[in-house]
């Protein structure tokens, strides 16, 4: 039995920013942003009662009818992120307690914006093995909170929200799928932040925000994509052409185009929110996915691809018949 998506949900914070609100707060323009970005426009929390817990459950209930199950009926949740609200508990268990999902094993994966990837692999692993039947996905972040606001070569790529999706063991679904890991790549891309209370540890705890260093991030992208993309249709013998979507991490315009140019597809087949989102890391992949869905834009049967990479480095994608 493979995973199959059943049902979808997204959530994004009430407040949007615009490119040329973030001009009046410091030194930007929405030219600049929109040229090397396609970002216009991102939502941002903006109170105490918007975290990445709300988010994440909003997200959920939606993803939840959407599916026609019950959050009892949930056997495992799984939760992408690198920006909960706690330590721990994990962001999974809260939307455990929130949901009433009193029977699903939770927990959250780390693997930054190529975290919804992982998870669905990791939903797919436990269905073949016949350990579960039903799992809700969630890729969530409240990005806002880690970010560098005097850098303004970062803080203007950045969004908050999550999407999430309900997943059943079934004959048909996931056909194939593939990820990596190179951790000797990881300083390109960090979040260091972690305060160390132990007395007998001294620190020099400066905080710490997310770093990036956004060429070698683009290099990075162009090339492992692809790559990974030729080696999942290798690996399910499918001819490129034959997928209706291609659904890439949204983290910039400018990414998603060459990807498609590298692989010669048209870029119809390569539909983006980043417009309106930015770069929503973890939640990009699934939030895209509800739009088209609710745009209706998905007909039963149509191929999938999904890839995402990120932090890590990390890398995925997978192959699936909706
Ligand atoms: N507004 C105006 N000017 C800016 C801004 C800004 N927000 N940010 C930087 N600049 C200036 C720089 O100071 C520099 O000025 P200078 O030439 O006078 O020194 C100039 O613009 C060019 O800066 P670069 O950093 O060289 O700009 P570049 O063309 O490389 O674009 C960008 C930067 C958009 C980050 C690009 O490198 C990129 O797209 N990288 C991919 C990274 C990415 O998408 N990461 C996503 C997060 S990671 C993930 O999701 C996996």
């Amino acid at each position: 039995m493979r995973a199959k998506i059943i049902g979808t949900g997204s959530c994004l914070p009430d407040r949007s920013v615009t490119n040329d609100y973030l001009s009046t707060i410091m030194d930007t323009n929405d030219q600049w942003i929109q040229s090397r970005t396609g970002i216009r426009e991102r939502h941002l929390v903006s109170s105490q009662q918007e975290t990445t817990l709300s988010l994440a459950v909003n997200a959920a209930k939606a993803a939840l009818t959407d599916s026609g199950l019950l959050p009892e009926q949930i056997d495992l949740i799984l939760v992408a992120t690198v920006s909960s609200d706690y330590i721990t508990p994990s962001a999974a268990c809260m939307v455990q307690k929130e949901l009433g999902a009193h029977r699903a094993v939770s927990f959250d994966i780390n693997a930054a914006c190529s975290g919804f990837l992982f998870a669905l692999n990791t939903v797919d692993a436990y269905f073949q093995a016949g350990i579960y039947q039903t799992a809700l996905i969630i890729g969530v972040e409240t990005l806002s909170k880690i970010i560098d606001w005097s850098d303004r070569s970062t803080c203007v790529l950045f969004g908050d929200g999550a999407g999430a999706v309900v997943a059943k063991a079934s004959e048909g679904g996931m056909i194939a799928s593939l990820q990596g890991s190179d951790g000797t790549g990881g300083d390109i891309l960090t979040c260091k932040n972690r305060t160390n209370n132990n007395p007998f540890v001294s620190t020099d705890a400066n905080p710490d925000y997310l770093y990036m260093n956004g060429q070698e991030v683009f290099k990075f992208a162009v090339k492992k994509v692809p790559e990974c993309i030729q080696s999942l249709l290798e690996q399910a013998g499918e001819d490129a052409s034959h997928v209706t979507y291609y659904l890439l991490h949204q983290a910039n315009y400018r990414i998603i185009a060459s990807i498609a140019r590298k692989l010669k597809l048209p870029i119809e087949k390569f539909p983006s929110n980043v417009d309106h989102c930015g770069n929503t890391s973890a939640a990009s992949i699934p939030i895209l996915l509800d739009e088209i869905h609710k745009e209706g834009k998905l007909s039963e049967g149509d191929l999938i691809v999904l890839s995402g990479f990120g932090a890590g480095l990390t890398w995925g994608a997978a192959l699936l018949q909706w």
